[in-house]
């Protein structure tokens, strides 16, 4: 047999005139190589947490179902709080305990995102960014949005206008059946729109109609846990996976779109630019860019387009989604809708539009929101995170490089955490005597640390806002023997899968 070898080695090298000292030096430089690599990868299993196995190459990612979330938290329960797969030629950690995720919010070596963008072949944005380039555009980003209202009683004034449009807006569509979802979107948007572009637009405006579907558009296709963790971790197969995925080219144009029109809203402003001071984030970013205009940054019109889509994407969709679940839970639970009618009266009355102030003295109001945000769980698996360093978190090692999921699902349905933690019951949100608010640190629908969502306090105010004026205003309700589902959809965001139709219908004391 190893006379057989030989003979055939001999041949070979002969046939293709192969030197054979040349062919020793490359076998042992190779077989180096290949104990190296075996030796690294060895070293690295025995660092990293348990978890399952995978195939070569692939890893798990074949195996991983469309309800992600779910399946994490049931890999969870087998291999412990924390668990490792591989996802192509990246290690994955999953975080799925509410400890071990405070922990890791701490953790400065888990800021990062991963290497490649959100959608392939693009510039990064804020939201992909990492390192000393993030940190940067971060504080600039929070910098401009505090100097032009957010936070701040101006932007709740123009956000209580645009709320009295829309519900101007349900009135009168009364005795019609609403596709809420859709009304509210654009609404919704409008909040974005002003910060971003320095104004609102029409419900019927074509360019703002068309914004928001370009937008949906991605954000309806964008497979983000399976195939963006697919693409990311065997880049060179980026452009095979998107030729087979038939949503690549409706995501890729659509995304484009939508940064077009930023750029014609830069063009805008450019033309108003030298007199005026700084009133959206398109301002601010073209003047942090004349600043910067000699140095070698990321403030360049590439990246003003993409920060201010997806600023728009993600100050526009998310709560929109939390708000479609929040209908839902009224019209499930209309005991629960009295009770913040109830509050209404007491309070603000019917004749005012709410404050966000008003939340102080409204409890029940308060722990409905945070207990939709908790069953929703709008984001079940955060945005990927990538340790930046060897990294521990509850001693399990992380290291460098290897991809962080934070599994707030699982937190959020802890049994050892919440009572009953299936039912949507808002008491588990209220002191005992249901006179005070108690936000739990397992509540953590924003994610958390330095990387916590920049629009959390935006989207708790616009949250609070919609669901008092709609409530104070009409009864929400949907017609008799409709089936209400709470099924679900998952893609990126965890939406309501089958929105029924309602019915607004305006309250004698208006
Ligand atoms: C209910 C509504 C919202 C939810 C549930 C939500 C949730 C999240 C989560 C979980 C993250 C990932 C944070 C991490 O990596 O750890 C995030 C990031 C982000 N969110 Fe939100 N968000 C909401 C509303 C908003 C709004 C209104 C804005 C607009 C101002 C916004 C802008 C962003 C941006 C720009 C990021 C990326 C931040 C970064 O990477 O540094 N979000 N959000």
């Amino acid at each position: 047999m190893h006379q057989a070898t030989d003979i055939f080695l001999k041949m070979f090298l002969d046939h293709f005139n192969v030197n054979p000292t040349l062919f020793d030096i490359f076998c042992t430089c190779t077989t180096v190589w290949l104990i190296k690599h075996l030796f690294n990868f060895i070293n690295r299993l025995q660092k990293l947490p348990p978890g399952p196995w995978g195939l070569p190459i692939v890893g798990y990612l074949p195996f991983i179902k469309k309800d992600a979330y779910i399946q994490m938290t049931e890999l969870g329960k087998k291999y412990g709080p924390v668990f490792s797969f591989k996802g192509g030629q990246f290690d994955v950690v999953v975080i799925n305990d509410g400890k071990a995720i405070e922990e890791a919010f701490k953790n400065d070596h888990l800021l990062a995102r991963p290497n490649t963008t959100f959608i392939p072949g693009q510039d990064h944005s804020i939201f992909e960014m990492s390192g000393e380039t993030w940190r940067q555009q971060r504080r600039v980003a929070l910098t401009i949005l505090r100097n032009i209202g957010l936070g701040k009683s101006t932007l709740e004034e123009k956000i209580k206008e645009e709320i009295g449009l829309f519900i101007d807006s349900l009135k009168s569509a009364q005795g019609k059946l609403v596709d809420f979802s859709e009304v509210n979107g654009l609404s919704v948007a409008n909040n974005i729109s002003i910060l971003m572009f320095g104004h609102r637009f029409e419900y019927n405006d074509p360019f703002g109609i068309e914004l928001r579907h370009n937008m949906k558009q991605v954000s309806d296709n964008v497979d983000y846990f399976t195939k963006f963790i697919f693409t990311t971790s065997l880049s060179f197969l980026i452009p095979l996976a998107a030729h087979f995925s038939s949503d690549h080219e409706k995501v890729t144009s659509n995304q484009k779109d939508l940064e077009d029109k930023v750029t014609i809203e830069v063009a805008k402003h450019r033309e108003k630019q030298t007199t005026h001071e700084i009133e959206d984030y398109i301002d601010g970013f073209l003047q942090e860019m004349d600043k910067q205009k000699d140095s070698n940054t990321s403030f360049n019109i590439n990246t003003l387009r993409r920060n201010a889509a997806d600023f728009y994407a993600a100050g526009s969709d998310t709560t929109t989604h939390v708000l479609n679940f929040m209908m839902l839970y009224l019209v499930t639970y209309p005991e629960h809708q009295q009770k913040i009618r109830d509050e209404i009266k007491q309070t603000i009355g019917f004749d005012r539009q709410p404050d966000y102030a008003d939340r102080a003295s409204m409890p029940f109001t308060m722990a409905f929101i945070y207990e939709s945000l908790r069953m929703s769980t709008l984001v079940p698996l955060n945005v990927l995170r990538r340790a930046t360093q060897d990294t521990k978190v509850m001693n399990y090692s992380i290291p460098k490089d290897t991809l962080v999921i934070l599994n707030f699902w699982a937190v959020h349905r802890d049994p050892k955490l919440w009572n009953d933690p299936h039912s949507f019951k808002p008491e588990r949100f209220l002191s005992e005597d249901e006179t005070t608010v108690v936000k739990s640190p397992y509540l953590m629908p924003f994610s958390g640390g330095k990387r916590i969502c920049p629009g959390a306090t935006l989207a708790l105010i616009e949250l609070f806002l919609y669901l008092v004026s709609i409530v104070q205003n009409f009864q929400v309700s949907v017609p008799k023997r409709t089936k209400i589902s709470d099924e679900s959809k998952y893609l990126f965001l965890r939406t309501v899968k089958n929105p029924v139709k309602l019915n607004f219908h305006t309250l004698n004391e208006n």
